[in-house]
């Protein structure tokens, strides 16, 4: 039997209980609702959920302010990664970032996050800085990764 297709929404209050789920899932420190509900309340943030049918499997978080873009969180439930959920997500960023003219894209990770660290060098983020002590819980350095959003669309990367 063929795959399910991964579809795209804009985030809703009815996908915040498994939202959270998932970030639970994901993280050792966890945002709470309220991070959540503030987000999805702030016009200059982008909230994303990816559905296989109808189920909500990941979702991502981006802040957009003067023509930068931060991504501030991206998670795939565990028992769905590895079936482009989270490319369909970051390539809905990407698609944004395009149409609404965005010059560059910002994130930071744990140093130890190997599998993430991959996931973006995959769609050519490099390293810029690290940042010391930056993570709690545990405590770990996290990286800053940055992406030239106008070479990556003059280079047609897909
Ligand atoms: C990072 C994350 C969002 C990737 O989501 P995903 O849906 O599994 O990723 P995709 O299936 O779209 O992967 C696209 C490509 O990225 C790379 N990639 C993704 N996960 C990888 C991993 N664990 N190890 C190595 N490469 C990986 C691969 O090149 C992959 O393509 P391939 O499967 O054809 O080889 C997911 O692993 C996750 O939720 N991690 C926990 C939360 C997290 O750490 N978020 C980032 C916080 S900064």
């Amino acid at each position: 039997m063929p795959e399910e297709e991964v579809t795209v929404d804009p985030m809703t209050l009815n996908d915040l209980m498994r939202v959270i789920e998932i970030e639970r899932m994901c993280f050792p420190d966890p945002w709470p609702f309220s991070a959540f509900l503030s987000d999805l309340e702030n016009e200059n943030t982008i909230t994303l959920v990816a559905k296989i049918g109808k189920k909500v499997v990941g979702f991502t978080i981006c802040h957009v302010v003067a023509g930068e873009m931060h991504l501030m969180n991206i998670a795939v439930d565990p028992d769905f990664r590895r079936k482009k959920v989270g490319h369909k997500l970051i390539e809905h960023l990407f698609y944004y970032g395009e149409q609404h003219g965005c010059r560059i894209m910002y994130l930071d990770v744990r140093k130890s996050n190997s599998g993430a660290i991959s996931f973006y060098n995959k769609y050519g983020f490099e390293i810029l800085y690290e940042r010391k002590g930056y993570y709690r819980k545990p405590p770990e350095d996290a990286l800053v990764m940055v992406l030239d959003l106008s070479e990556r669309s003059k280079r047609g990367v897909v």
